[in-house]
């Protein structure tokens, strides 16, 4: 079953608290934060205090997605303030395996995410230790961008380690992914979908929601 994880980036942000609410009704599976710190990705968005407000007003687990640089910084602060999946980009942790024995020491799920231009051969000495793969599809940063085409290809790769790895681990897309596209990103064996613009603008975002979940057949 594919879960969708719509991003509050591209929500009201003076309201995520109705932004949430709405998800909730919609049947969002998580709400994906996306943390930046204009160093990693050249723009800012929001940090701990805000997934510690989001944590008091939902009860969707949240799928936080640090594009800041070295992350293990603050996972132990994410952790705290509610963040039930924690993922870091592979390029901006020096010491990966570390950070993701960190956020597993805070009891929380463990996600590495690849930049398009990433081979998922990092991936290859950390796969005992990861919960969840992102595969970006669009470059960092922001939201409403086209999706790469290429992420198809390296969804498929992953999806063919992580079955070698034996493991249950979430293959998690984001960006630019929508009704028009989610059908061949979950046939190149992706199951978390990422849509921020995809929902937040649809005037119906619980059908988007069930349509990418596949409880809709399309037209
Ligand atoms: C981009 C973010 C994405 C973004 C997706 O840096 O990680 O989560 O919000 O937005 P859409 O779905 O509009 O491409
Ligand atoms: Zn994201």
């Amino acid at each position: 079953m594919t879960k969708i994880s719509p991003s509050i980036l591209a929500a009201d942000f003076a309201n995520f608290g109705a932004a949430v609410e709405l998800l909730e009704k919609a049947g969002a599976d998580y709400v994906h934060c996306d943390v930046m710190d204009g160093v990693f990705v050249p723009n800012i968005s929001f940090g701990m205090s805000t997934i510690a407000a989001l944590d008091k007003r939902t009860s969707l687990p949240l799928d936080v997605h640090l594009m800041i640089t070295d992350p293990g910084r603050y996972v132990a602060e994410f952790a705290a303030a509610g963040a039930d999946i924690i993922t870091v980009h592979a390029e901006a942790c020096t010491h990966l395996h570390r950070t993701l024995q960190q956020i597993h020491a805070c009891g929380k799920l463990a996600g590495v995410s690849l930049n398009p231009a990433t081979p998922p051969d990092v991936l290859t000495y950390v796969m005992d230790q990861v919960d969840l793969i992102l595969c970006m599809s669009v470059n960092p940063g922001f939201g409403g961008q086209k999706f790469i085409p290429s992420t198809l290809d390296k969804l498929r790769t992953v999806r063919a380690m992580i079955e070698q790895s034996g493991r249950d681990i979430l293959l998690e897309v984001d960006g630019g992914v929508g009704p028009a596209n989610y059908a061949e990103i979950v046939a190149a064996g992706a199951n978390l979908l990422v849509a921020g613009s995809a929902v937040f603008t649809a005037p119906d975002p619980a059908k988007v929601i069930a349509t990418m979940r596949g409880e809709i057949c399309r037209a």
